[in-house]
């Protein structure tokens, strides 16, 4: 083979972002924004990778920029990632990868956890034989660089797709959902660092035990009770739990002034709920309608107030290798 390619698809998390570090359950689902890439084999062993936000060459220990700022801390756990692949192989050759990407970046979205999902399916489809098993731990090998206590539920979403029950400890499930979720993102434009936002939320858990642990315990409640409200298809019950979770999360510190009025103009639109999804601290927020006519509404109001928004369907495919 010439070439590998994969694409791996953005995540929601719905449910549980935060705590899932913790042990405790989130409802997470991949959603049809997608990072394609295509792998080849390069000369010198060095490794050139190119994206949409930064390009470079890893040389052994040099870092050649190419384009992009802040290239060498987005570009080192892919390069990790796929020399971990070279080595094991035990191949000499270089690569280049060419990433291309329609996920919004550090945001909440999970573009990292794809792209490196992606990349190690393309880097394994060139010189191996892919095993999503195995990319799925890689890939969360890889992602640990960039925050060491990822939960790892980014990357099972990325990989396997569809809407899924995760935590640390059962590992994930496929939810079979009764009905259309009519979801909406809308982005505040701010770009969030996830390593920092986890530090600050296990500070918050370190000075205050008892009080964090109160909070856990809601949010797997609020998990379990939407599992129950997503198997019967009531998206009514849906919303109000996403609005209780919101509630969490603002006192864990990660929501953000600008995700709050998003937020606050998706309900005044109509949204049954909304919620931060992901890391928080700004990012995309989630807003869950009745039906089209609502999504529609709801994007076109946050929009109409200056910020990026659009419908989101789920994506059951996860990890494509062609
Ligand atoms: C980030 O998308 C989700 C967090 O819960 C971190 C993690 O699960 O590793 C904030």
């Amino acid at each position: 083979m010439t070439k590998g390619k994969a694409s791996a698809p953005a995540k929601i998390i719905l449910f549980g972002e935060h705590f899932v570090v913790y042990g405790s359950p989130a409802i997470l689902a991949s959603i049809n924004r997608r990072i394609n890439v295509e792998a080849k084999k390069g000369k010198d062993g060095k490794v050139t990778i190119r994206s949409d936000i930064a390009a470079g060459e890893f040389d052994g220990s040099t870092f050649k920029l190419i384009e992009g700022s802040n290239a060498r801390a987005a570009l080192e756990p892919i390069y990790f990632a796929a020399k971990q692949i070279l080595a094991a192989k035990k191949q000499q050759a270089g690569l280049e990868i060419d990433i291309n990407s329609d996920i919004p970046y550090s945001v909440g979205l999970g573009s990292s956890a794809a792209s490196l999902v992606a990349t190690i399916a393309a880097v394994e489809a060139l010189v191996g034989k892919p095993d999503r098993k195995k990319i799925c731990e890689s890939a969360i090998e890889a992602e640990r660089i960039i925050h060491k206590n990822s939960s790892g539920a980014d990357c099972y979403v990325s990989t396997f797709g569809g809407l899924i029950h995760y935590s640390k400890g059962e590992g994930f499930k496929k939810i079979e959902n009764k009905s259309t979720l009519f979801m909406v993102i809308g982005d505040t434009g701010i770009k969030h660092n996830t390593g920092e936002l986890v530090s600050s939320v296990r500070k918050l858990k370190e000075t205050n035990q008892m009080g964090f642990a109160g909070l856990m315990a809601q949010s797997k409640d609020i998990c379990n009770q939407a599992l129950a409200a997503l198997n019967s298809g009531n998206a009514d019950q849906l919303g109000m739990l996403m609005n209780e979770n919101q509630l969490l999360l603002v006192r864990l510190g990660v929501s953000h002034e600008k995700a709050d009025e998003l937020i606050g103009i998706a309900r005044e639109s109509g949204a049954l709920g909304a919620k931060i999804t992901g890391a928080g601290g700004g990012g995309a927020i989630i807003a869950l309608a009745a039906n089209k006519q609502d999504s529609e509404k709801i994007a076109a109001e946050i929009k109409e107030a200056g910020y990026s928004a659009f419908e989101i369907e789920i994506d059951s495919r996860g990890l494509v290798i062609s």
